[in-house]
């Protein structure tokens, strides 16, 4: 049976570690010049109903640097956009690639797709989750800091897709994660219940976003309208104004913390240009690191 990667509670920690330590080795070789082909003669397929820049040209990226080759569609280039059915989408599509690597809106989609797909099926983005990105996001943590389950880390601003998917790291590493989030947008209150269940103590939900932030190692935030959201982008920017990622609220946390940003932000949003710039953000590591972890789920799922 194809194995799919949607959401990181279907994985144990191990699991989540080997892709990391793999991509950590696949980014020292890749340094040193040394190159390879897992993944020749292999085809991915990219179907992608929200726009992307990172994830799409990492996955792409990855799948070549490995030797294989990709296809991308953009929803509204297939049949979906007339109507056809996913399971019949997700059948069809099995008998031409090896893998598909899926952006959409609903979970339930990727769902449906993996139960129909023969080949592996990777969540690229829903609306509920973001695994690949809370991946390249800890081998990030880790490169910087050392082992993430001895370290606090806080998540800033709306409860959403990442959010949620931090919530279930956690609940793998066992690391301490404060959510600091609006009242009404907090995270989806069944994936929180389910991990403050299985590691109590270690997650909890605040409103004050300078009470999140005190003694944190890793500062997290994400745009405050995601995709999908554009309509009530103007009602989110006055609801979020406390939660901006700012020089003071970075002061409030460890001295040495870092700030994590899965891009595209939005300066003087969530974040400003001057914390954005820091030497303690490191934004741009985490977007490069999607290439390497997206390698080492292509090989892993496909290899
Ligand atoms: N971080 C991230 O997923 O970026 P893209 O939307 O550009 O893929
Ligand atoms: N929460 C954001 C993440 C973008 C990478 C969104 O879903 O738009």
């Amino acid at each position: 049976m194809a194995q799919h990667l949607l959401s990181l509670w279907d994985f144990s920690r191990e699991q989540l570690q080997a892709y990391i330590d793999l991509a950590l080795q696949l980014k020292k070789e890749s340094k040193t010049g040394i190159r390879h082909q897992h993944l020749s003669g292999r085809i991915i397929g990219l179907i992608f109903e929200k726009p992307s820049t990172r994830t799409r040209v990492s996955f792409e990226a990855a799948m070549y640097g490995l030797g294989g080759q990709v296809i991308y569609l953009s929803s509204k280039d297939t049949q979906l956009a007339r109507n056809e059915p996913l399971k019949d989408m997700a059948r069809v599509m099995a008998r031409y690639v090896d893998g598909l690597v899926v952006r959409t809106f609903g979970q339930e989609i990727v769902d449906e797709l993996a139960g129909y797909s023969s080949v592996p099926v990777i969540n690229a983005l829903t609306d509920l989750h973001h695994p690949c990105q809370i991946l390249s996001d800890i081998m990030t943590v880790i490169e910087y800091r050392g082992p993430i389950a001895d370290l606090k880390v806080t998540w800033i601003g709306d409860g959403n897709n990442m959010a949620n998917s931090w919530i279930q790291a956690a609940g793998r590493f066992g690391f301490t994660l404060t959510l600091a989030c609006p009242k009404g947008y907090e995270p989806n209150p069944k994936i929180l219940a389910e991990v403050q269940q299985a590691v109590p103590g270690k997650i909890r939900l605040v409103n004050d976003p300078m009470e999140g932030v005190r003694d944190a190692d890793v500062i997290n935030t994400d745009v405050w309208a995601s995709m999908g959201q554009e309509d009530e982008a103007d009602s989110r920017l006055k609801v979020f104004q406390a939660f901006q990622v700012n020089e003071q609220l970075v002061k409030a946390a460890a001295k040495d913390a870092i700030v994590l940003h899965c891009l595209p932000a939005h300066r003087e949003e969530e974040i400003t240009d001057q914390v954005l710039e820091s030497a303690q953000c490191v934004a741009f590591d985490q977007a490069e690191n999607k290439l390497h972890i997206h390698k080492a789920i292509l090989a892993s799922h496909l290899g």
